[in-house]
């Protein structure tokens, strides 16, 4: 069709404004719900081990915006451009290979390396360009995720007063620590530690493990899920101390198990990373099992904070202080939990979805090649564990195994990655079983 210059531009112009205002339109409308495949024109952000539960949707992240799904036919959509795992539901088997050189993974773990050792090689978290891990040091950090706000700490709706812990022990017979764990077989080893403090200072213990005093029926038919549940909370409320191990020692993991007792003001005794100093609300607000040489020298330190009343109300400050605003002295924990955005129910979903638009604003950067990302040690690290009773690799310990066969397995991984091969589990065994772990990995 011949035209005038002018009339030319105009029809051209006016041609592609309507497309480019359809396509905002388009977009708009999709915000937030599922869009047809051939019609998304972000980047694809797609979620290999079904995690969050949803349906794709398109969301904004500052001024860019992405498409998130879990349904895996987009593997092969153009616009793919990251896949995000959550650590321990990744499956050998099923990989996304071959792995297209543009496309970047994302690893989202909380957890300790239980229930997938390989994470502690560095071969297999250098698999990875983006991380969300306990460690501060991922891009973005998991630690406070059991934590919801500073009321927390600071609230006395559990909080049971010191008279009366002692009126408990004296008049109810409680001991006073407790313990209460199911998961008896740790990397950290921590059952051997507890059983020889109980030879020098008397533990309730409700769990499983070095089991000597029964639950309330309620709490035993559900434990896990009653963890934050409040006869749970009052049941922890009425110890002076709580024992509070982590299953693994890793770089800055600190879980529920040091901010419970925290919540309640019973003193928790803490084994784990040595950094959970930095996350107290207060200097003393917990005692480090790491500060004494043994489970004797332990024991006699409680046992004297025990009868000196005023030696432990220091450690109890963020319940106690009369003025609220020095109840949390640690500036850097009361910086990250004035940070946290006020209305999200949910704390994790608020670090799931940081996570998300981490990886979406990258992938903006990734097309104009500005940076490169890899996954190293410092985002995850889970050194060999050591018996907290001789501070030295145990190899009677079930987990040093385990962690030395977790860098074969990476290994084997890595290279398969490399050849763009999938393998089926019966083969990824087989191929493992070449590996001699002394000598390969
Ligand atoms: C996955 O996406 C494809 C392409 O859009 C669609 O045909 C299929 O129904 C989706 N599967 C599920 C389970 O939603
Ligand atoms: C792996 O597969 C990708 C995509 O199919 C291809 O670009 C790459 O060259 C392959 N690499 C090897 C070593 O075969
Ligand atoms: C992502 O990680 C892979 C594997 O380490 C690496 O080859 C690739 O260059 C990384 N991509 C970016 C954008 O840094």
């Amino acid at each position: 069709m011949a035209c005038y210059l002018r009339k030319c531009l105009w029809v051209t112009l006016a041609a592609s404004s309507i497309f480019i205002i359809s396509q905002f339109w388009l977009m708009r409308i999709y915000e937030g719900y599922e869009i047809p495949f051939e019609d998304i024109k972000v980047p694809v952000i797609l979620w290999w081990t079904p995690f969050t539960g949803n349906q794709g949707r398109l969301e904004h992240c500052g001024q860019v915006k992405c498409y998130f799904t879990q349904n895996r036919t987009f593997v092969s959509h153009n616009f793919l451009s990251s896949i995000l795992f959550y650590g321990s539901n990744i499956e050998f088997d099923e990989l996304p290979l071959p792995r297209r050189g543009s496309i970047d993974w994302g690893l989202l773990h909380e957890e300790s390396p239980r229930n997938i050792p390989m994470l502690t090689s560095e071969t297999a978290l250098a698999l990875f360009n983006h991380s969300a891990t306990f460690s501060r040091f991922s891009d973005v950090p998991l630690t406070l995720v059991d934590l919801d706000s500073e009321e927390d700490l600071i609230g006395t709706k559990y909080f049971v007063p010191l008279e009366e812990k002692s009126k408990l022990i004296r008049e109810k017979g409680l001991a006073p620590l407790l313990y209460i764990q199911s998961d008896c077989n740790t990397a950290s080893m921590r059952d051997s530690y507890v059983k020889e403090l109980m030879e020098y200072i008397s533990i309730d213990s409700y769990g499983a493990c070095l089991n000597n005093k029964k639950l309330p029926e309620r709490l035993r038919l559900d434990h896990v899920s009653s963890l934050r549940d409040s006869e749970f909370l009052s049941l922890t409320a009425q110890y002076k101390f709580t024992l509070a191990f982590e299953n693994a020692v890793c770089d800055d993991y600190i879980t529920e198990k040091l901010w419970r007792p925290l919540m309640v003001g019973s003193i928790p005794v803490y084994y784990g990373s040595q950094s959970f100093k930095d996350w107290l609300p207060n200097k003393n607000s917990a005692i480090s099992v790491r500060d004494f040489a043994g489970p004797k020298e332990l024991a006699n330190f409680l046992l004297l904070l025990t009868t000196d009343e005023s030696r432990y109300s220091e450690y109890i400050s963020h319940k106690i202080s009369r003025n609220l605003n020095e109840r949390i002295t640690n500036p850097r924990l009361r910086n990250a939990l004035s940070n946290r955005e006020k209305d999200v129910p949910n704390e994790f979903g608020n670090y799931v979805r940081s996570f998300e638009c981490l990886v979406c604003q990258r992938s903006f950067d990734k097309l104009e090649k500005r940076n490169s990302y890899i996954v190293n040690k410092v985002h995850y690290n889970c050194p060999l564990p050591v018996n907290p009773l001789t501070n030295t690799v145990d190899k009677s310990n079930f987990w040093v195994d385990e962690f030395i066969i977790g860098r074969c397995k990476a290994k084997l991984l890595a290279q398969l990655v490399l050849r763009n091969i999938s393998i089926d589990r019966q083969s990824f065994d087989e191929q493992l079983s070449t590996f001699d772990p002394e000598r390969d990995c």
